[in-house]
């Protein structure tokens, strides 16, 4: 891999691979491990990760990058090796989330901001240190009646930008998420408002790159699919694949070298055969592929449920969903590969 920040990216969206998004906080993973009756603990989580990390074929074909959280990047498996030395040995690339979460927007009720660009350029020069090449912020936007403002979506895409830049003055590529959430509060949305929504934020967070000077042939775009609300009106995966095309042509300049996804409440199956459909379909000038949470292990993390003697069927189930979408990025997935065992 070239360490240059087009080189990082080039290698972060390559062919059939994607990222693993494992950069849950000490209050998100505690989510988690409510659902499988698991104290939140920093050996259960380092545990836990280490699992996925040491998931051989999944890490070497289809895994990417990992976006770690600040405590999993500066750990280390059982045998002392550290989890960043295991992801590059694994040819993956290590990458670090640095927001410092959603908090709310003095003066905009129901919308929030997100914090974190106090101290970054320090906190990114240890990250470099510690072998991160790429990081990872997360605005959100919600919808509801009358929101979001466009307050709100400027407050969130100066900060991405402010962020991506600097990120690239640190040698490290800026992962952009502009999350327009499909699980809200509300979450009773169609697919046409999800469009409009997302079409504005992120022609906005393209302005603010532009305005701050960021390089997008060294970063990486994570958006939501185009989807409605989960208490909304369903509709075809075909029309969300098409929708979400359609939209990223409209907003996201060639320049920029891939596109990969957040799962964002859809179920493992749908968000790959939203991906394997998009790319199927292709027509559009950027890699697309995933940078799952939930979408690649939730099926694992119910399968170790917390016990030693589980680590082997996690691991397999944590390997089926990489390589599903795996081939979902290539397009070549079908739905009757879900029935192969890893
Ligand atoms: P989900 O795929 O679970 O939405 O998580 C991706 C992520 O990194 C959210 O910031």
């Amino acid at each position: 891999m070239s360490e240059t920040l087009a080189g990082i990216a080039e290698a972060m969206v390559q062919d059939g691979q994607g990222i693993l998004a494992a950069d849950e906080s000490t209050g998100t993973i505690k989510k988690r491990f409510d659902q499988i009756g698991l104290e939140n603990v920093e050996e259960n989580r380092r545990a836990y990760r280490e699992l996925l990390f040491t998931s051989e074929e999944a890490m070497r074909d289809y895994v990417s990058g990992v976006i770690l959280y600040d405590e999993t990047l500066r750990q280390s498996a059982k045998d002392g090796q550290r989890f960043v030395d295991l992801i590059k040995g694994a040819g993956a690339v290590p990458g670090i989330k640095v927001d410092q979460g959603a908090k709310p927007l003095a003066g905009f009720p129901g919308e929030s901001v997100t914090e974190g660009l106090d101290g970054l350029r320090e906190r990114l020069k240890e990250y470099y240190g510690l072998g991160a090449r790429f990081a990872k912020w997360r605005g959100v936007i919600d919808i509801a009646e009358g929101l979001p403002t466009t307050g709100a979506i400027a407050a969130n895409a100066h900060a991405l930008a402010r962020y991506a830049a600097l990120c690239q003055e640190n040698g490290i590529v800026p992962i952009v998420e502009p999350e327009v959430l499909m699980d809200g509060p509300n979450a009773s949305h169609t697919v046409e408002r999800c469009y409009e929504v997302t079409e504005l934020t992120l022609n906005m967070v393209f302005d603010a790159l532009y305005e701050m000077r960021v390089d997008l042939t060294g970063m990486i775009l994570k958006p939501n699919m185009v989807v409605p609300g989960q208490k909304g009106p369903q509709v075809t995966a075909e029309t969300v694949a098409e929708l979400t095309i359609q939209c990223l042509k409209a907003t996201v300049p060639p320049a920029v070298p891939g596109i990969a996804f957040l799962s964002g409440g859809q179920s493992d199956e749908l968000a790959t055969e939203h991906l394997a459909i998009m790319n199927k379909m292709g027509g559009f000038p950027w890699k697309m592929t995933f940078s799952y949470g939930r979408a690649l292990q939730q099926a694992a993390i119910k399968a170790w449920a917390g016990r030693p003697e589980n680590v082997a069927a996690a691991q397999s189930a944590f390997t089926h969903r990489a390589k599903m979408n795996s081939r979902a990025a290539l397009g070549t997935w079908s739905p009757e590969d879900e029935r192969e065992a890893a």
